[in-house]
């Protein structure tokens, strides 16, 4: 076990967000079983602080992570691979029901980019590089690359970033709408920040469930996904944020949301 935390986490309280930060420079912050468990604990603590309402996970200016830590599975027999199952801290990432941000600087390849993708939005620094190259090792995206990736960019651009594990750069990604916007870099984790913060200021049931609902469209049909954004939108009517939004809104003045 290392002693220095791998994932950093700083709360700022005024404005309701914390930042996680990624601290395995040295290996590019692959992310090995301790940096996902952390990362995973650190996630689902702040998921049930009611004094945070929007996160945002990040690395360095090197890179978001540049995939699973390849050391730790060289050797690993299948049933050593599904005793581990590494796959579930991806999933355990997924469950988080709060916003969760990508700042994304730097390489994010393999299982960086299935985390950052498995996240709810991607921000891009210039620098950021978003791969796939798992098939250089002799294997493919083992933690929704196949997956999220196509539903991202479409059938053939995936096919190709997965067959040849080239990268695509920040611009790139950007016009393929796998990320939301991209910064200068030394702006990245200030706009990412400042982006949880808009956020934030929002109805945290509100922004729950319009994420849940977001999520719903990745896993359902259209008559499926319709009528599930239905049944939340009728919900949030039993949610005091609603009656303050409405309220606010008509007597124009800003609302005052307390996830209640
Ligand atoms: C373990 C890694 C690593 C990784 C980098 N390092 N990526 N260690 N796992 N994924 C280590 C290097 O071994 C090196 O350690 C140090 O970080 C710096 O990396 P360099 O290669 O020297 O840096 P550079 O020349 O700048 O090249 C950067 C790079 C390259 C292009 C990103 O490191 C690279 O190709 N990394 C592997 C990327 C990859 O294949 N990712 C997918 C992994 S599989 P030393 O000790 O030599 O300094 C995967 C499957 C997920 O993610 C499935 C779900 C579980």
């Amino acid at each position: 076990m290392n002693d220095e935390p791998l994932v950093i986490v700083e709360r700022d309280g005024a404005r309701r967000v914390a930042l996680l930060r990624f601290n395995r420079p040295k290996q590019l912050n692959a992310l090995n079983a301790q940096v996902m468990d952390e990362l995973c604990r650190a996630l689902e603590e702040l998921d049930a602080d009611e004094t945070i309402r929007c996160m945002v996970v990040t690395g360095n200016e090197r890179a978001f992570a540049a995939g699973a830590d390849i050391g730790e599975m060289a050797t690993a027999s299948p049933i050593d691979m599904l005793r581990g199952n590494r796959i579930a801290q991806w999933d355990r990432v997924r469950r988080i029901t709060k916003p969760v941000i990508a700042a994304v600087a730097g390489w994010c390849l393999g299982g960086g980019c299935e985390l950052a993708m498995a996240l709810d939005l991607i921000v891009a620094a210039e620098s950021a590089r978003f791969g796939q190259p798992e098939i250089e090792l002799g294997v493919i995206p083992g933690a929704g690359g196949t997956q999220r990736l196509t539903r991202a960019v479409g059938k053939s651009r995936a096919m190709e970033m997965v067959l040849t594990g080239e990268p695509i750069d920040a611009r790139e990604a950007h016009r393929l709408g796998l990320v939301t916007r991209v910064v200068p870099d030394e702006l990245l984790v200030e706009d990412a920040l400042a982006l949880a913060a808009k956020i934030a200021t929002k109805s945290p049931i509100a922004t729950r469930l319009a994420k849940e609902a977001v999520n719903a469209a990745f896993e359902m049909d259209l008559t499926e996904g319709l009528a599930h954004e239905r049944r939340l939108f009728y919900l949030l009517f039993a949610s005091e944020d609603q009656k303050e939004g409405m309220a606010a809104f008509l007597e124009k003045r800003k609302p005052e949301f307390t996830g209640r």
